[in-house]
């Protein structure tokens, strides 16, 4: 009877393999394989208060010394750009000017890059972090970007409807917990408003016409429910946000499926009130 207990540990991989129906060559140098990359369930695992809205993860000077350590060097959480692509590819351009907010050491940056999206601006409040991307960049690349120290929460350096994306992957994740002193509901409503107004503030930047994409696995259920997809803040009365990926099993038209990486894509596009039933 060992063929059952075989089949039960080589099964699962089969069926991931399958789910590739049409594998596309590689496009560009992929450099996450040499980088430890942490699931999803590592964010919310913490020696500290069991709920999801305060721990280190939300605090800014553990996430500048984790860009100290050796492992904050190039430092892809949930899944870099290989299992994204194929996903990304059918919501993003080429030509389209991208925001990563919260970017750290995230080597998806450098794949983006390589892979011919070239319109790149990538922030975090971890001025450590964005050292560290620096240096993963090199300095020509890093030139040819915009990479600044700042909080998601308020961005007077961007403008208004500048970007036709913003690409999020842990960094709301990383803000619903940080609520800080008080009793534990405090603590949550600390985290969500700051979460809220990180959402406002991304929201802000986006071009009617332009897409949010979430790559998240802790704050989904609370981004959904967003009141940011009710209203528009670029003073623009005709646009609204529709939601183009709703977190449930997607396949590509490829055939690649969704549920292949760590993580729950979700995206709203904020279009014309006209187009709406489009
Ligand atoms: C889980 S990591 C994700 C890093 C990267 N996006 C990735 O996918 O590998 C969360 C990141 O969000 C950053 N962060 C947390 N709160 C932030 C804020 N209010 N403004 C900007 N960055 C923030 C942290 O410094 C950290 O780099």
């Amino acid at each position: 009877m060992v063929f059952p207990i075989i089949f039960a540990f080589v099964a699962p991989s089969r069926l991931q393999q399958q789910s590739h129906a049409n594998p596309k060559p590689p496009t560009a140098i992929i450099v996450e394989d040499s980088v430890r990359r942490l699931p999803c369930s590592a964010l919310s695992t913490s020696s500290e208060p069991s709920d999801s809205s305060s721990s280190r993860f939300g605090r800014q000077d553990y996430w500048d010394s984790f860009y100290q350590e050796e492992d904050g060097a190039a430092f892809s959480w949930y899944t870099g750009w290989a299992d994204l692509e194929p996903f990304l590819m059918e919501l993003l351009n080429p030509d389209d000017t991208i925001l990563l907010p919260g970017v750290g050491s995230d080597t998806m940056l450098l794949d983006m890059y390589e892979s011919g999206y070239r319109h790149l601006t990538a922030f975090d409040y971890a001025a450590q972090g964005i050292a560290r991307c620096r240096e993963m960049m090199g300095s020509e690349r890093s030139n040819a970007i915009h990479l600044f120290v700042g909080d998601a929460r308020d961005l007077p350096q961007l403008e208004d409807a500048s970007f036709d994306v913003v690409l999020e992957k842990g960094t709301l994740d990383a803000i619903v917990q940080s609520g800080e002193g008080g009793t534990l509901k405090e603590k949550k409503a600390l985290g969500l408003e700051n979460m809220e107004k990180a959402i406002a503030e991304l929201c802000r930047v986006i071009k009617p016409g332009g897409t949010f994409i979430s790559i998240s696995a802790i704050c989904t259920e609370e981004l959904e429910n967003s009141p940011e997809w009710q209203r528009t803040t670029t003073g623009d009365d005709d646009a609204v946000w529709a939601m183009i990926r709703d977190g449930s099993l997607y396949f590509t038209e490829s055939g690649y499926a969704s549920n292949n990486f760590d993580g729950t894509l979700l995206a709203w596009r904020k279009k014309k009130r006209s187009q709406e039933e489009e």
